[in-house]
């Protein structure tokens, strides 16, 4: 029984670390940490204000309005300083019904902002959770103000409906031409979620929710996709409203209650049925999101933010969807996350494909595949609706009507896999622009972490390179709102704490043309005058001028222009920079530091010219430890190499206090740093020690995987050969030990574990950590080394269900090892995926 464990253990150990292995983590190229001189951040905080959860842009972009716990500020967006504040309390009554309800005085029953839109040019509109009691509002612009009626009171409507009660409950809304359409839940318990429509503060249209056509969301965003555009195109389709959100996947199968994304869409020009459907969506379909890993389909299953980057209205078919996933299990590497983009032409041929039909008593779920009603069910009114003399969807016939209550969900998901795949971070948010760069224009994600960093990464020949990782605030609060300001150059970003301004770029923190290649940073470019921004100096005619590499970052380009080089290795000039004299002491050992030029550069010593050997002892952080020796004197250079490109970055001038002669033996001490760390591994591994430790530790490990692997799996196979000659051997006594076990665990665990995460995407911004799915995944790891895999998903639920009934049996042994934990599969979409493959 002991070895038996034993063998689990190491199984899952050289799983995970298999799983993490085998995706390359993406180092941000620099990490500036908050306060860095290269980068410089406005913020902006108010005495006693707390919660800053909405951001809105004025339409000229010189004003931020910001949301926060009872109050709103209008900020110039230029040097981000407070115009006006406008408080906006919860009403003491409706505090004290709060708390009598059972809610928290502090947490709970204040007026949080949930709501911020551009109504008109003169108006913003505003909603907050109100002390639980969901109120909404009207904002001047011109003076930042309530808007009162005739008698000076504020006008206020009800938000119930349109803005949700529970300040942790994830909600969605847009303005659409005067009209607001939103995603949230209309009740105090919260289980009673919609998509609405608004028009003049009246719901107008929403979901059904008899129909369950939603189940726990968490909205997460919204978009308006102008479909109808060109206009006057053959097809004469309407533009359409999507939501994106993640909820429990009622057709998932194989956990109880299992997490997926969905995006969903209704049309603009909807107008509820005539009798049937009356005043409820009649266009409403969704489709399932799915990210998953590629090499072993694992599914990054709760999206956290979407942007929907749109090429400009008369190109919505070129739209792109960036989404950022978590996963509900967290092998994925704790606190793992993942960058999807997901194309219009994917989604609309999800949304023109086969529905799925659920069957009302047995809640199953299974593919529509017999005859689909006309005009398509769940389809905006286009022109071949017009040509049937169908004008809205108030003359939509019923028999389609009565389809879609039943046929909302599509039978294919969308799929892709992650552009950018992370184990040690958890993004939050993004925000993506197009940047045009000096040939091309380059897809620029900004994207937010639970703990405060912006990375900002280029997309580039299929994959993504993270040109910088700022600290955006000086605790590490969860980033909550991320809007870009591109007329600006700007990106905002808020927190619990506060609102933070950073510029899109510093060009000029790149100070020799090497630098600014290496940065492959779209908004910078190189010429004789330094790294400038492209859009505020570049044009067509001085193009020759200037240079930039984003594709292969090739530095050798420098020589390209008069005068300069790349500005590292061209020793004669400024490089023979005066030397920093450093005088030995005796029996003492010096440290010579040396940083690098950034994350993903290798560092190398030299000598009186010459690379140092392994006699010489570097630290992990790369700094140079001398002890006085004659030997050692002389002239040291460190320098930072990178794809080809060399700078020094230390230079340093030894001698010896001439007074203490040193011709003792060598001391004690280097000897025993020898011994200790053999000095080429530690010079190669150096290049990853500024990284921050989180990525040093999995990197470092890199230098030994091979050993590593061979080891394990030596042990692993000793191992097993041991525990098949234990079961042997105890054959008799492990069926009673294990006959238990068998009947409550495998099934009933995950159950009631299942329900625990129902909620929890709910909860907040940070993902759910489930354990008990997420022990599905260790189990399927286990399995994957232990076993080989079986990889027709019947054969494998038959083996599990027999071997249940079989006695125990040598032979048998794999199969007793997958019954006590069963090997779960993941049902996604119709497809059985098995995640080991
Ligand atoms: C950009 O970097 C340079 C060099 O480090 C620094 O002097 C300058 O203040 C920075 N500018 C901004 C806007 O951060
Ligand atoms: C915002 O600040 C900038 C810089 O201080 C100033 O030039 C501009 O006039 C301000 N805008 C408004 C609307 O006050
Ligand atoms: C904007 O909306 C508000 C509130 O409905 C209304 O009072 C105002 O007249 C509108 N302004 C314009 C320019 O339409
Ligand atoms: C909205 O707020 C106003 C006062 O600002 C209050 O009179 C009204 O009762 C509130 N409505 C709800 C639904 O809480
Ligand atoms: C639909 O609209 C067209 C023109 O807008 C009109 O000619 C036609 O009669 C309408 N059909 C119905 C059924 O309302
Ligand atoms: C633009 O790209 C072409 C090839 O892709 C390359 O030859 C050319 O040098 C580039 N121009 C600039 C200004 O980088
Ligand atoms: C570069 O220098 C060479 C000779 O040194 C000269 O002939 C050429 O015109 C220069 N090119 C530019 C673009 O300045
Ligand atoms: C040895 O060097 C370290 C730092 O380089 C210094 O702090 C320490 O005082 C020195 N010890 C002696 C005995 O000189
Ligand atoms: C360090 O690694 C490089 C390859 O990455 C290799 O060429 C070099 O010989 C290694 N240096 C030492 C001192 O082992």
């Amino acid at each position: 029984m002991e070895s038996w464990r034993w063998l689990l253990v190491i199984g899952h150990m050289v799983a995970t670390l298999l799983l993490v292995h085998s995706t390359d983590e993406v180092v941000p190229r620099l990490t500036l940490r908050y306060g860095s001189p290269k980068r410089t951040i406005k913020r902006f905080e108010a005495e006693g204000i707390s919660h800053y959860t909405t951001l809105l842009l004025s339409e000229d972009g010189n004003t931020l309005y910001v949301g926060a716990r009872e109050a709103l500020f209008s900020l110039n967006s230029t040097n981000f300083m407070s115009h006006s504040m406008l408080t906006w309390e919860a009403e003491e009554l409706k505090k004290k019904e709060c708390t009598f309800k059972g809610k928290d005085a502090q947490k709970d029953c204040q007026n949080y902002i949930k709501i911020l839109l551009q109504l008109n040019s003169t108006h913003l509109y505003t909603c907050g959770t109100y002390a639980f009691s969901p109120n909404c509002t009207y904002i001047k612009t011109s003076d930042f103000t309530l808007e009162k009626d005739s008698s000076g009171k504020v006008i206020t409507e009800d938000g119930k409906g349109r803005c949700p009660f529970d300040p942790e409950y994830k909600s969605s809304a847009i303005m659409v031409d005067g009209d607001m359409y939103g995603g949230t839940v209309n009740n105090f318990q919260g289980n009673e979620p919609s998509i609405y429509k608004s028009q003049d503060s009246k719901i107008t249209l929403k979901t059904e929710n008899s129909l369950n056509w939603l189940q726990d969301p968490a909205f997460v965003g919204s978009a308006h996709i102008q479909e109808s555009f060109p206009k006057g195109n053959p097809v004469g389709d309407d533009d359409k409203i999507y939501f994106f959100f993640t909820e429990t996947g009622k057709e998932v199968t194989f956990f109880e209650n299992p997490l997926v994304s969905r995006i969903a869409r209704v049309c603009k020009g909807d107008l509820g049925g005539e009798r049937v459907l009356q005043r409820k969506w009649t266009t409403f379909l969704k489709a399932q999101l799915l990210c998953t890993r590629p090499e072993d389909n694992f599914p990054f299953n709760v999206l956290q933010d979407m942007f929907v980057l749109t090429p400009g209205e008369d190109h919505w078919a070129g739209t792109t969807f960036y989404g950022v996933f978590t996963s509900q299990w967290n092998n994925g590497g704790v606190g793992s996350s993942a960058v999807c983009a997901f194309h219009m032409h994917d989604v609309q041929r999800a949304f023109s494909g086969l529905y799925k039909e659920v069957n009302r008593e047995s809640q199953q779920w299974s593919t529509y595949t017999h005859s689909v009603p006309e005009p398509r069910p769940g389809a905006c009114i286009t022109n071949k609706a017009r040509n049937m003399k169908i004008n809205s969807s108030l003359q939509m016939p019923d028999r389609v009507l009565n389809f879609i209550k039943d046929h909302f969900l599509m039978d294919s998901p969308v799929r892709s896999h992650p552009l950018l795949l992370q184990t040690q971070m958890r993004y939050q948010q993004i925000s993506v622009e197009k940047v045009k760069g000096l040939n091309k224009t380059y897809d620029v994600m900004f994207l937010g972490t639970d703990d405060g960093k912006l990375h900002k990464a280029v997309r580039v020949n299929g994959k993504v390179h993270i040109i910088e990782e700022i600290q955006l605030f000086p605790d590490t609060d969860s980033v909550q709102e991320l809007l870009l300001d591109h007329s600006k150059g700007l990106v905002y970003a808020s927190s619990r704490s506060m609102v933070v301004q950073v510029p899109v770029s510093n060009c000029s923190m790149y100070t020799t043309c090497g630098e600014c290649i290496l940065a492959r940073d779209p908004y910078c470019a190189w010429s004789k005058k330094g790294c400038r921004s492209v859009r505020h100096h570049v044009h067509e005619s001085n193009l020759q001028h200037w240079i930039q590499d984003i594709e292969n970052a090739d530095s050798n380009l420098c020589q390209r222009l008069n005068g300069t080089g790349p500005g590292g290795r061209g020793k004669g000039v400024e490089d023979e920079q005066q030397c920093k004299k450093i005088v030995l002491q005796p029996n003492n050992a010096t440290t010579l530091p040396c940083k690098l030029l950034s994350n993903l550069a290798n560092r190398q010593w030299l000598h009186n010219g010459k690379v140092i050997d392994s006699s010489y002892f570097v630290l992990e952080s790369g700094d140079l430890i001398l002890v006085n020796s004659p030997e050692r004197l002389g002239m040291y250079e460190c320098w930072s190499e990178e794809y080809g490109f060399s700078k020094i970055m230390a230079s340093y001038c030894v001698e010896t206090d001439s007074t203490v002669k040193a011709t003792t033996p060598r001391p004690q001490t280097e000897m025993i740093f020898k011994k200790v760390s053999p000095i080429d591994k530690v010079v190669n591994s150096s290049k990853f020690v500024s990284v921050s430790e989180s990525h040093t530790a999995k990197l470092l490990g890199k230098s030994y995987w091979n050993e590593f692997i061979i080891m394990t799996v030596l042990f692993v196979v000793v191992l097993v050969i041991l525990t098949l000659f234990i079961l042997y051997k105890h054959r008799s006594g492990m069926k009673s030990i294990l006959k238990p076990v068998k009947h409550d665990k495998p099934a009933k665990k995950i159950r009631s574990n299942g329900k625990q995460t129902e909620s929890l995407p709910l909860n907040g911004t940070s993902a759910p950590v489930p354990q008990a799915d997420h022990k599905g995944y260790q189990t399927l790891n286990d399995n994957y080394i232990i076993n080989t895999p079986v990889h027709d998903p019947l054969i494998a639920s038959k083996i599990v269900s027999e071997s249940e009934k079989r006695p125990l049996n040598v032979k048998d042994t794999v199969v007793e090892v997958t019954e006590v934990s069963p090997r779960p599969r993941v049902r996604l979409g119709s497809e059985i995926r098995d995640s080991v493959v």
